[in-house]
Formats: structure tokens, sequence, C-alpha cells
């Protein structure tokens, strides 16, 4: 094994040592204009160039055209850093001087719809005040680009990665918009749609013409010999839209692979030239503004015949090759993992040369399992054992996404704790759809399949917390109870390690829409109830301070601008402690001599964690809750109201 990385090193530099010249002849005009800057420039290639060409080697080394793959990568990595405003170049030497900036307390996302929230991209700008107002420091825009009329997967299937959806604006108001949201100190965050393009994007049209070298683009097949026998491994990911991951395309005569929708064509990454186009693609965008690229669908880059096709290890040399030549070109970029998979895989596309950020959809499922068991034994168990991230890297956490909510727990962790898995899913799939005895909520199924009985649940998180059905029954004691639900679950969100990422129009309680129901082009798809237009422009001035919107948005800027200030809320580390209460769920959060006890009740009464339990967390004197200046008297018993959540500052002086 050394032997062979020692091989691989040796030729590294060989191969650099003859390409580079020949690139810096063909560049030599540009490169001579900036002498100072190529060198810098080289300095970060010679930094990185071993693991990158150790991850082009690992997959595409056995090819014989390798030295030419590596040429045009390095190439094309010249070329789209020449083109690199200068102002993204100081912002990639301000980041490399401070690399850990966004394990920051003050890191705070967002993430919305451009033409549901402010029809296009140019309104948008309109409400970078309200952005700050709420404390964003990221935004997400869900993705904007070219797509098929009609049926387009929310946007991820994507015609053109250059080009905007006209009906949103242009790339020009995008990098405008990037710019102008940077000076106010929030990044901006796009959606890499890289596992597939839609069948309407150029390549998929020179495939359809029979060009063989775009073939090669996508995994196509003569008859159903390979397809068939891949399928048997594989799931479905929309059974109740279509089944199978194949697709017969008249055009080609042949049969495409496609994950998702029909009109979402796998791209085949055992092709280098994909590799190399969507590296190119990736650094467009960064030259647009863009510092956060949300990696869509990473499990299921790679294809490996006999397996289910997931989390391949290829997958992740693929995405630490893009790590790399981002490092080199566009440094300030971080990519961020979006794999809704078992728990054991989303935490490997963690790591600092691979993917800095990665969404935690453990956390936000336990949460929703929390508030419907009202215990917390399954939370508490998995955030002991599964939370911890490598250095470097930290998770998003999010209540509510634009996708449904699936139960990806660990079966092993359930039956350690008694629970029956399948069991349990089904329980939490109808307390959800509010086909249980006592549920508040208000989901609605999403891909019901009809072979395995699995289902996951759409619905936003003032419907799924209750918030529906009180307004509905018009009850104000069951209006109180979903307000204080979703003011445990955000407090939660807010100060549990990592990013807090707000699905916009929560801030407002925003509950379900059905007018979904009368759209053929979403109508058999349940994730539009919660992808509604917003109209901001009337809460934007909301002053009743009783409305429930304005009560939503200042409990969240509040916990916002505390998690602010709070230093122990850097660098994501939490440590969940024993409370003693099975309704408590309690962790400690610390950095520098700041220590913060934070404990939620789950319960619908109050709840109680005795002093010795709180002593054993290191609970001496008197202590505050932060969170409303209540001071716990030395030695007492800590009482919790009803989905109450405390933050106590139990720093030592
Ligand atoms: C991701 C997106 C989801 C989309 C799928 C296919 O999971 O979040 O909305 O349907 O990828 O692109």
């Amino acid at each position: 094994m050394t032997g062979e990385y020692d091989w691989r090193i040796k030729e590294a530099r060989k191969s650099l040592n003859r390409i580079l010249p020949e690139v810096e002849k063909t560049f030599a005009a540009d490169l001579e204009q900036a002498p100072h800057e190529w060198h810098k420039f080289k300095n970060r290639l010679y930094r990185e160039w071993e693991r990158l060409f150790t991850y082009l080697h690992q997959l595409y080394g056995w090819q014989y055209d390798f030295f030419y793959t590596i040429e045009r990568i390095l190439r094309s990595m010249v070329q789209y850093w020449l083109e690199r405003p200068a102002e993204l170049k100081s912002l990639d030497e301000k980041r490399e001087a401070e690399p850990f900036w966004y394990l920051s307390e003050k890191m705070v996302g967002g993430v919305l719809y451009v033409d549901l929230f402010s029809d296009n991209l140019a309104k948008l700008d309109d409400h970078i005040s309200y952005f700050k107002k709420l404390g964003l420091t990221y935004l997400h825009l869900m993705p904007l680009f070219a797509i098929p009329k009609g049926e387009n997967d929310g946007g991820y299937a994507v015609s053109d990665y250059r080009a905007i959806n006209p009906d949103i604006g242009t790339m020009e108001d995008l990098a405008r918009l990037a710019a102008a949201m940077r000076q106010e100190g929030i990044s901006l965050a796009l959606d890499f749609v890289f596992n597939h393009t839609s069948d309407e994007h150029l390549w998929a049209q020179k495939a359809k013409s029979g060009d063989p070298d775009f073939i090669a683009y996508y995994y196509t097949y003569p008859d159903r010999e390979l397809p068939d026998q891949f399928q048997k491994y594989l799931r479905d990911i929309f059974p109740t839209v279509r089944k199978g991951s194949f697709t017969w395309c008249q055009d080609l005569n042949r049969w495409v692979w496609t994950t998702f929708n029909s009109f979402q064509w796998d791209l085949n990454y055992a092709n280098s030239e994909v590799f190399r186009a969507m590296a190119e693609e990736m650094l467009f965008l960064a030259n647009q503004g863009v510092e956060v690229l949300r990696l869509d669908a990473v499990a299921f880059i790679w294809k490996r015949l006999g397996t289910d096709c997931e989390n391949q290890p290829e997958a992740h040399t693929i995405l630490r090759a893009f790590n790399a030549i981002a490092k080199i070109v566009a440094p300030c970029l971080l990519l961020k993992s979006e794999a809704i998979v078992h728990p054991d895989e989303v935490i490997r596309y963690l790591h600092p040369d691979e993917c800095q950020l990665s969404y935690n959809p453990l956390l936000m499922a336990l949460l929703w399992e929390a508030l419907a068991t009202r215990e917390v034994k399954f939370l508490e168990y998995a955030m002991r054992n599964r939370y911890r991230t490598p250095a470097g890297c930290t998770w998003i956490n999010y209540i509510r996404c634009h996708d449904d909510i699936g139960w990806t727990f660990d079966d092993q962790d359930a039956r350690n704790l008694g629970i029956d898995p399948a069991g349990h899913r089904n329980f939490l799939n109808k307390f959800y759809t509010g086909d249980y005895p006592g549920s508040f909520a208000r989901g609605v199924p999403f891909q019901f399949n009809g072979e395995t009985g699995d289902v996951r649940i759409s619905g936003t998180f003032s419907s799924l917390a209750g918030l529906e059905e009180a307004i509905e029954k018009q009850d104000a004691e069951l209006i109180e109870r979903a307000v204080r639900r979703i003011n445990l679950l955000r407090s939660v969100q807010v100060s549990i390690g990592g990013i807090p990422l707000l699905y916009i129009g929560d801030e407002w309680g925003i509950i379900n829409d059905y007018t979904y129901l009368s759209d053929p082009t979403k109508a058999n798809d349940s994730r539009w109830v919660h992808r509604s237009r917003k109209k901001w422009e009337a809460r934007e001035d909301l002053t009743d301070q009783n409305a429930l919107e304005w009560r939503f948005f200042h409990e969240m800027v509040k916990l916002l601008t505390l998690r602010k200030k709070l230093i122990a809320f850097q660098n994501g580390g939490m440590e969940v402690i024993h409370t003693g209460n099975p309704h408590l769920f309690g962790y400690i959060r610390a950095f520098n001599d700041q220590y913060i006890l934070i404990v939620n009740n789950f319960a619908e009464e109050p709840q109680r964690m005795d002093a010795a339990h709180l002593n054993a967390c290191g609970v001496k004197g008197d202590v505050i809750n932060l969170l409303n200046g209540d001071v716990l008297s030395s030695g007492n018993d800590l009482v919790l109201n009803d989905h109450q959540s405390v933050w106590l500052d139990i720093s030592q002086p």
C-alpha cells in the first residue's frame, strides 16, 4: 500500500512537471500580467496536486488517455482561475487566512425558492435587509437554472448550468446579487445538481442525435440485459410516479439510467470527460460568487453491479477530487453534502477533504420522533453516539426543507433501545399523517410504496407541529401548544452543534398549502404542500405583537441573536448529558471558558431535572437561563414547563 502511494506521489510530481510548462505556454500572455497571483495559484496547486492526481488516477488511471485527461483538467483549472473575478480572488485569500470561518457561532443559513419568495432575482435584492434582520449569514437559493417546461422536479432537472430560468432572471442578476449579499456578510449557496441532467440538456440532446461522445455522458443500454441485472438491487426513489431506474428513450433507441424521474438522466462519472465537464460547471458557478455548493444526491453518483449503487467508494473519490480542484482554483468554496441515507453513510461524506458541511437528517428525523413520542431516549442515544464530526467539518441542522421526511435512523440503534424499527416507522408515518389517536400533525404521505409499505412525510414545520389543526379548531390552548412545540424544536436547532438552516417561511409559521393539487405538473408530488408562495410584502412590516407571525418571527430572531453572542456555540462540539428524566434532552456546549447547558422538555407537562443530575453536569451556585433571565438557585431542581427549553450559563467565573 505504502509502495503504491509512493509510486503515485512520484508520478504525480513527474506528471505535473511535464504538464505545467505546456499549460503555462498556452496562457503565457495572461500569466505574465499577474506573476504574483500565478505564484500563489501554483503554491496551492503544488499543495493539493498529489491528492488530486491520486484520486483521478484511482478513478481513471486505467484508461489509456489518462495523461490527456489530467492535462485537460489542469488546463480547465487555469482557465477558470484566470476568469475568476479579482474580488473573489481576494475573498479566497481571506478565507484561506481564516479557513474555519464557517464553524463560527455567527453562522446561520436560510433557504428559499426565488420565484415563490420574490418572483425573481432582481427583486430578491430588496430583501437583503430582511435576511440581515433575521440574522442570516448564508442563503441557499433553490435550483434556479434553465429547466424543461412542465415537470422538472422543482428545478432539479437542469438543462443548462450556465443559464438561469428566464422567468427568474439572468446569470448577471445572480452574480450581482451574490456581490450585494457578500457586501452584507451573506454568502450565496446554490445547488450543484451533478448526479443527473435533464433530458433537454445540450449533452442529452447531442446524445439523442447519436453523437457517441455524448451518449457516453450517460448510462445507456441497447437492451434490458444489464438494466435487469442492476435493477435487482436498486430501490425506487419515487415509486408512485414510476417503477424501476431505467427509461426507454426512443430517440436513442436505448435504455437510459434515470434514478429519480424519467426526465433526469444520470451522468456517467466512469467517463473522465463527464468529470472534467462537471468540474468546469462547478468552477463556473464559483466564479459567479457562489460560496457554498449543495451537492445534490451525492450518494448516487457511482454505479456498481451487484450493489444498490449508493454510497460507493468512488462517490467519495469524486467528491474529494472536486474538493481538491476547488481548493486550488476557488478556495473559498465550501461543499455541502446532501446524503439522505443511513446515518453510517451520511457521516462518511463529512471530511475536510470532501464535504466540510452535511445535512443532518438524523437529528431532523429524531426531533420529530421525540415530539411524537414525548420521550427522548432515541434522540439522546443517537446524538450521543453519532454526532461527532471530523475536525473542520460541521452539521447543517434543519427541521424542515423542501423535501419529505424519511425515518433514516439505524435499525440496530432502535433495537438497542427496545424499539421495533419497522413498527416505529409505521407509527411515525401514521402519527405525522394525523392517522393516530391524539396526533396533532397534518402531514401528507409522500411516495407510498405498495411493495414495501414505505412512505415518507410532506408538510410544513407548523402543520406537522399541530398549528394547522389548532387554527382550524380555533382552539387557543392548542395554538399555544403548537407554538411551544415549534419553539422547542427551533431552540434545539439553534443551540445544538452545527449551523442552523431555516426553511424560509417557517419563521412566519407558514402552514400547508394544498393548491398544488390542482396543478397537473405538481399534483403527484406532495412535497409541493410545503413549497408555497409567500406573501412577504404583507408580513415584513407586521406590527401586531399578538399575531402569530410576529411572535414566531421575533422568537426566531431572539434565538439567533443570542446564539451569535455565545462563543460556546462555536465549532459544533456537543456533549449529551444524563438528565435522569425520559422527557428531557440535554447537552453541553463549551468553548474556551464558556459552558452552556441546554435542557429541552419534550413532554406535554412540566418536568424536573434533579439537583444531583445538574450537579453532575457542573452546575455550581446560581445559574441564569439565558432565554428568559430566570435564575436557578444553587442546589435546586430545574423545573421546565411543557415544551420549554432552557439555556443555562454554567461557566465558572
Ligand atoms: C435531492 C433533492 C430533491 C430531488 C432529488 C433529485 O434529493 O433534494 O428535491 O428530487 O435530489 O435531484
